[in-house]
């Protein structure tokens, strides 16, 4: 095998989304095979959720431990209650943010069909219906609920571009249905009603106070990284998470030699510790989440600009100081991750 062909082989194939390219992925769904999907979050590795051997596939692609549940998307709220016991909150709140980056926690159906690797053993299932158009048609045309993580290698940053799918899991991933960057570039917010107070699990670019007019006082349960299995909400608040393969460091006001850059906002006093400014940094050095400071720039910059700064040239990333508030927080989330990993 030539050196390109083998190359060929080691990567998935990116198909443009088109009306034949998707419904090519909707009959390989139904025949119990993996598809990589666009969402307005970010990409998932999809199989068909009521195929216990087509959701296996899922865990060995990502190399997931069984343990860490995934979330089903559907089409309505219709198809999301064959699924679901849904409560009045829940109903209010699916109302208003579906289609969207939101997953409800939910106490499962028990003769719903849906494979039991989806809840990993729970009782509760997490569900959402995605927005982005792509998404929907391809739901609506495989007429099967879907089972999709985010389409990366386990401890991986999420991937928000065909590319990134590609360099994370290669030939585990073999049919990518590609639309271009994610427009959220974060996961969806994880918010678990199925307990009287409602948590968010993992917050995303829906935030508590939007969704309080809904609920009332929400909370967050981020999970810790030394909580044990049993003590956590969520399975994957333990595993490592969203990581690159060099240190990260947060808060960060001036640099390290060597050091890259993940700046937000203007960067003109940041200063190299011995000398030198972070205005000279080399191009593979430097990132900047947004000149202008504003956080959902940032959130659909974050995973492709921590992955560009991932390189030998770089011995760690020095990240600037993002406000806390509203999808700050979930900025703050996943860089706190990545500096754990
Ligand atoms: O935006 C997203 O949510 C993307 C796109 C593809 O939809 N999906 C995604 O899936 O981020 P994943 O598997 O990477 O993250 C799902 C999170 C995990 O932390 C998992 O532990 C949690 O949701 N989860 C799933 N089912 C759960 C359940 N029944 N109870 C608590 N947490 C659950
Ligand atoms: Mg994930």
């Amino acid at each position: 095998m030539t050196l390109k062909r083998c190359f060929i082989w080691l990567m998935g194939i990116i198909k443009t989304a088109s009306d034949k390219t998707i419904s090519e992925a909707a009959l390989l769904l139904k025949d119990g095979d993996l598809v990589v999907i666009p969402t307005e979050t970010v990409y998932g590795l999809a199989a068909n959720a009521l195929n216990s051997e087509a959701v296996a596939k899922i865990f060995k692609a990502k190399n997931r431990p069984n343990f860490n549940p995934l979330i089903v998307h559907v089409a309505d709220i219709d198809a999301a209650q064959e699924i679901a016991e849904f409560n009045a909150r829940a109903l209010s709140v699916a109302g208003e943010f579906w289609p969207g980056a939101l997953t409800l926690i939910l106490k499962a159906k028990k003769d719903s069909g849906i494979s039991d690797l989806v809840s990993a053993g729970l009782d509760t299932i997490a569900i959402r219906v995605p927005a982005h158009k792509v998404a929907r048609a391809l739901i609506k045309q495989a007429g099967v609920p879907i089972a999709a993580p985010s389409a990366n290698a386990s401890g991986e940053p999420s991937a928000t571009t065909p590319r990134h799918v590609n360099d994370s899991l290669g030939e585990n991933a073999p049919f990518i249905l590609g639309a271009g960057a994610c427009n959220v570039g974060l996961e969806s917010t994880v918010l678990d009603l199925s307990e009287a107070t409602p948590k968010i699990l993992r917050p995303g670019a829906i935030t508590a106070k939007d969704l309080e007019p809904y609920l009332g006082l929400v909370d967050y349960d981020l999970g810790h990284k030394d909580a044990s299995k049993e003590e956590v909400k969520s399975p994957g608040q333990i595993l490592k998470h969203y990581a690159p393969s060099i240190p990260v460091r947060l808060n960060a006001i001036d640099l390290n030699p060597d050091e890259a850059l993940l700046a937000f906002g203007p960067i003109k006093f940041m200063g190299i510790k011995g000398g030198g400014s972070a205005a000279n940094l080399v191009d593979t050095a430097i990132r900047n989440l947004s000149e202008d400071s504003d956080l959902t720039q940032a959130a659909s910059n974050l995973f492709t600009m921590l992955r560009d700064l991932d390189s030998v040239e770089n011995k760690g990333i020095a990240v600037m100081a993002i406000p806390n508030e509203g999808l700050g927080i979930a900025i703050n989330d996943r860089l706190s991750r990545a500096a754990e990993g």
